[in-house]
């Protein structure tokens, strides 16, 4: 079994979403939420961007201790100073800096030649290791990049002592087979990766980061670059709860583990989505809100007489106290009666049905029956009942 390391991007990749900004003491706060995780790396930010993202990396690599702390820096000496000054108190810090690998991006938007980059790349790497043993390098969308030329760059940034090259797929354009063959080739062909950490990011463009991203670790690659929810530039950053829960339940057959401690996903994820603003759509994977949750009758059945027929993770393992059954128009009379049970209403069979019927006729007026309605419900049918025994004793009398 190999040992995935999870870089997070959440403060840094992640805060580049459309929107998104937080204030220093916000991304302090979640960078103790990412220590609780146990994440191996944060990348806390890119300090010459700002002050305020420059005091916020250096707070952070003050008082989180545990995970390495990353801060990105442009191949320009003035940016690897800031993320080295930013950095000065960390435990355990890192610089990455990065450029671009690709000729589209070297010619129009950096509008250098390859050898400029190239020697820049090296410039860099030299300059960051003067000042911490750590340093990654990346080069944007590698994914759409010439891989000759990718393995000049990489040999001779780990010549000049990278310690972590990392591959980005920045535009998302890739496809899981393509991108795991890129990363075999690069572990193939370069000169000293053995040396390094090799490491893979990829953006959601085409909803295949998460598949890129096992494709690549799968292919040799020891680092998986991931944010919590997925947020991130565009349609987002490979999310983090995919790749380690993929590996928490496929770890088997991926012949991987990571360090996280999963029962802090759940966490994680609402102090994102509360301090970023960002909501999380219903159906995404393990954090969604329906994402342990069963309406239909016959899921619901099977649920409740064993939960693994249609659950493949236990909730618990995410953080979250048990599975949901809601309550609507394709609801059985089991998880009605278990909901019941939840809520203090054991009724004997008569009454049972009493009650399901009113539930059943309410859910074509509602979506979703909740604990109130189905407290005021109970409650209606049990009262019925009462006056009608009520009336028939006075008949009696
Ligand atoms: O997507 C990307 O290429 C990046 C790099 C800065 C690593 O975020
Ligand atoms: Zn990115």
């Amino acid at each position: 079994m190999r040992r995935i390391y999870i870089f997070d991007t959440t403060l840094r990749d992640g805060e580049q979403s459309p929107g998104v900004n937080l204030l220093p003491e916000e991304k302090l706060e979640i960078a103790h939420q990412l220590e609780r995780l146990d994440v191996d790396v944060i990348e806390a930010g890119f300090p010459a961007t700002s002050e305020g993202d420059f005091l916020a990396v250096s707070r952070i690599a003050q008082e989180v201790r545990e995970p390495v702390i990353a801060a990105l820096a442009r191949t320009h000496p003035s940016d690897i100073e800031a993320a080295a000054r930013a950095l000065e108190k960390a435990a355990r810090p890192r610089i990455h800096t990065f450029t671009s690998f690709s000729r589209i991006h070297i010619e129009r938007m950096l509008r250098k030649s390859e050898e400029e980059v190239l020697e820049m790349s090296v410039a860099a790497v030299r300059q960051a290791r003067r000042y911490v043993d750590d340093v990654e390098f990346s080069g944007q969308d590698a994914g759409r990049a010439d891989p000759e030329y990718m393995v000049r760059v990489i040999e001779a940034v780990i010549e000049a002592g990278a310690t972590v090259i990392n591959i980005p797929d920045t535009v998302g354009w890739t496809l899981p087979e393509e991108f795991g063959a890129l990363i075999a080739t690069l572990r193939r062909r370069v000169r000293g990766i053995e040396r390094v950490t090799l490491s893979v990011h990829c953006h959601n463009d085409l909803g295949l980061a998460t598949a890129n991203t096992l494709a690549g670790l799968q292919a040799g690659a020891d680092q998986a670059e991931v944010a919590v929810n997925g947020i991130g530039e565009r349609a987002g950053n490979t999310s983090l709860e995919e790749v380690v829960m993929a590996i928490a339940a496929r770890g088997d057959r991926l012949g991987m583990y990571t360090g996280v401690e999963t029962r802090e996903i759940m966490a994680a994820s609402q102090l994102v989505r509360r301090l970023t603003g960002m909501p999380v759509q219903p159906n995404k994977a393990i954090v969604g809100a329906n994402a342990f949750a069963h309406e239909s009758g016959i899921h619901q059945d099977g649920v409740l007489k064993e939960r693994r027929t249609y659950e493949i993770l236990d909730p618990e393992a995410v953080g979250l106290d048990s599975s949901n059954l809601v309550l609507g128009k394709h609801s059985g009379r089991h998880a009605f009666a278990a909901r019941l049970e939840a809520l203090g209403y054991r009724l004997e069979r008569e009454r049972l049905e009493a009650a399901f019927r009113r539930f059943k006729a309410l859910t074509d007026q509602t979506k979703e029956v909740r604990d109130g309605d189905l407290v005021a419900l109970v409650e209606a049918s049990l009262r019925e009942e009462a006056e009608a025994v009520a009336d028939h004793g006075g008949d009696a009398a």
